[in-house]
């Protein structure tokens, strides 16, 4: 099932004013986890074959695991897919020790990376503890000017509406840098096998984010419905990071029913009609 679903009147409650810069919020809505993953391998699959030296940003998370798991299938299957693309990681959690299993970037290479057999020429890790980590945001800031823009950015909805961990704030920033993490982002599920105590976050910045070429959100379960409608029904605000993404032209939202929470009011209704991200990215 390939649902699309749009809000239904608070956005249009809103001025003229406010409205004319927003894109449409279409959400493509699937029926569980695994069908919502298999649609963004889908279309991972496609961007890359489209362009086989794509760079993907890539985030971390529960959300993700299974979008990877398949992407590693479909290699196993087609071995030059991925064999040209890279990849660079979104975000890291400062102060772990770099073999730590719970930083991010040895999710990705135990996930994605070494499966894929992508070599570290094609693969920008953060360094979880770098003598200094404003040097090493602007290690990657130089690394992504080089060689970005991202063509795809994979991100999932933190529970507290943070990208990234551009968490929410007063002002949000544009490009690679240190953050102060929140209580709840300490929580996070990840860090419950770290062996070291996270310190700080590292993370590309919004701008980075915002000037990927096409962004892929994922949402899934009851737990994100809150955020998610915080994000795509409330206001564009740096009190929830990931309400900027509605600014983005080729922003694709992934979630599944319980992320919608799909016969509940969640001011969300499913659509037949296409739209033009519809047209783009929800074939099935
Ligand atoms: C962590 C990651 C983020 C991710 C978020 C959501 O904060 N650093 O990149 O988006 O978790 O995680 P989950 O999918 O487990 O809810």
């Amino acid at each position: 099932m390939n649902a699309r679903v749009r809000p239904r009147t608070p956005a249009r409650r809103a001025s003229a004013r406010s409205t004319r810069y927003l894109q449409p919020c279409v959400l493509h809505v699937h029926k569980d986890y695994e069908a919502m993953s298999r649609a963004a391998a889908d279309r991972i699959v496609e961007a890359v074959k489209a362009k086989p030296d794509a760079l993907l940003g890539l985030g971390t998370g529960a959300t993700p695991e299974r979008l990877y798991a398949l992407l590693v299938e479909r290699r196993r299957a087609a071995r030059s897919l991925f064999a040209r693309a890279r990849f660079v990681q979104l975000d890291e959690w400062g102060g772990l020790a770099r073999g730590d299993r719970a930083t991010c970037a040895m999710y990705l290479r135990t996930r994605l990376i070494e499966p894929l057999g992508v070599d570290s020429r094609r693969f920008l890790a953060w360094d979880s503890r770098s003598p200094d980590p404003s040097d090493e945001c602007a290690r990657v800031a130089a690394w992504l000017k080089e060689q970005g823009p991202m063509d795809i950015c994979v991100l999932g909805l933190g529970r507290n509406g943070h990208l990234g961990f551009n968490e929410p704030a007063d002002a949000l920033q544009p490009g690679a840098h240190v953050t102060e993490l929140s209580p709840a982002t300490l929580h996070h599920s990840m860090l419950h096998a770290a062996k070291g105590v996270v310190q700080y976050g590292l993370t590309l910045g919004v701008a980075d984010i915002m000037h990927s070429r096409e962004i892929v959100l994922l949402v899934s379960g009851a737990a994100k419905a809150a955020q998610l409608r915080r994000a795509f029904l409330g206001g564009v605000t740096a009190q929830c990071p990931a309400s900027i993404l509605r600014l983005h032209s080729a922003l694709s939202v992934f979630c599944d029913r319980a992320a919608v929470g799909l016969g509940a009011a969640t001011g969300c209704q499913e659509v037949s009609s296409r739209s033009r991200n519809g047209e783009r990215n929800g074939r099935k």
